[in-house]
């Protein structure tokens, strides 16, 4: 795959159409999508809808199928069936390319920025995307990368490649080339993950300043303290299925979902909340 592309890949893009709808619009429906690998149901029948604006929790045990519901939603791996319907437009059969151009933004549960090059080329890269350009009109690409940068606390790190970075800093770095493409739907794999805990509340500041900016958020969490921080709501999956949807305090409370992280007999989940 050459680096332009997968570029494009990596980091996704947008559309800049989200600032005039109204925030209860409907932005994303994603309807009773399947996948199996083989004989395991991954995703199993899920079904939800995501307004503009809202910022969401997707929590769930490991191997739940978060990640391959992300990796669906971004055309990089087909459904079996059922459909997503993104700014009402059904982009289930499309390529990730096409979906980029669409305005969907994700990060990855494992980074995988550029190593061998600057850092401010990493965003760069993102920033030059043509739906970038097309909602940063008056602002030149360069300016987009010092504006994210800053954002995400890496402008004093701009020439140094990205292999020089900590871990913690190259997971923010990946958040980066995902707003730079100005996304109207952002999907973040596990944004604290592997972190320590002084590189967290950084990052959490950031995730909050995004869903105040109007960018509507999915985010996959296992760290549940810190997520309860960022969402009002989150939909939980276990073995496939969505077990759960609504406020966090109620979903993390529901005995499906204690059951599903800690089996029979489990009294509650650490949230930081009791
Ligand atoms: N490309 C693939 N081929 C075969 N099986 C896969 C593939 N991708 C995921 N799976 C399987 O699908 C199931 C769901 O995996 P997925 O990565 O979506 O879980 P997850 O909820 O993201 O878990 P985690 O919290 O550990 O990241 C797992 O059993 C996994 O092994
Ligand atoms: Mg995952």
């Amino acid at each position: 795959m050459g680096l332009a592309q997968e570029a494009v890949e990596n980091t996704m893009s947008n559309t800049s159409s989200s600032k005039s709808s109204p925030q209860s619009t409907m932005l994303l429906k994603v309807d009773k999508v399947t996948k199996r690998f083989g004989g395991l149901g991954a995703v199993d029948n899920v079904s939800f809808e995501l307004r503009r604006g809202e910022t969401v929790g997707l929590i769930g045990p490991n191997g739940a199928g978060k990640t391959t519901l992300f990796n669906i939603m971004t055309g990089f791996v087909r459904a079996d069936s059922g459909r997503i319907i993104f700014q009402g437009k059904d982009i289930t059969h499309e390529s990730t390319a096409s979906i980029v151009n669409n305005g969907i933004a994700r990060t990855f549960q494992i980074v995988r920025p550029f190593l061998n090059i600057p850092v401010f080329d990493n965003v760069l890269i993102a920033a030059l995307s043509p739906h970038a350009r097309n909602a940063s009109k008056n602002v030149s690409p360069s300016e987009t990368v010092r504006d994210v940068l800053s954002k995400v606390g890496l402008l004093e790190k701009a020439n140094l490649d990205a292999s020089k970075l900590t871990h913690g800093e190259q997971k923010r770095l990946e958040m980066a080339r995902a707003i730079a493409t100005k996304p109207d739907l952002l999907l973040l794999d596990e944004p604290y993950g592997g972190l320590g805990s002084n590189e967290i509340g950084p990052v959490s500041v950031l995730i909050n300043g995004l869903s105040e900016s109007g960018i509507t958020i999915l985010l996959i969490e296992h760290r549940l303290k810190e997520l309860m921080k960022n969402v009002k709501r989150v939909i939980a999956m276990d073995q496939g299925a969505l077990i759960a949807d609504g406020m966090p305090e109620q979903v993390v409370n529901e005995s499906r979902v204690i059951e599903a992280y800690l089996g029979k007999g489990g009294t509650g989940l650490a949230t930081g909340s009791k």
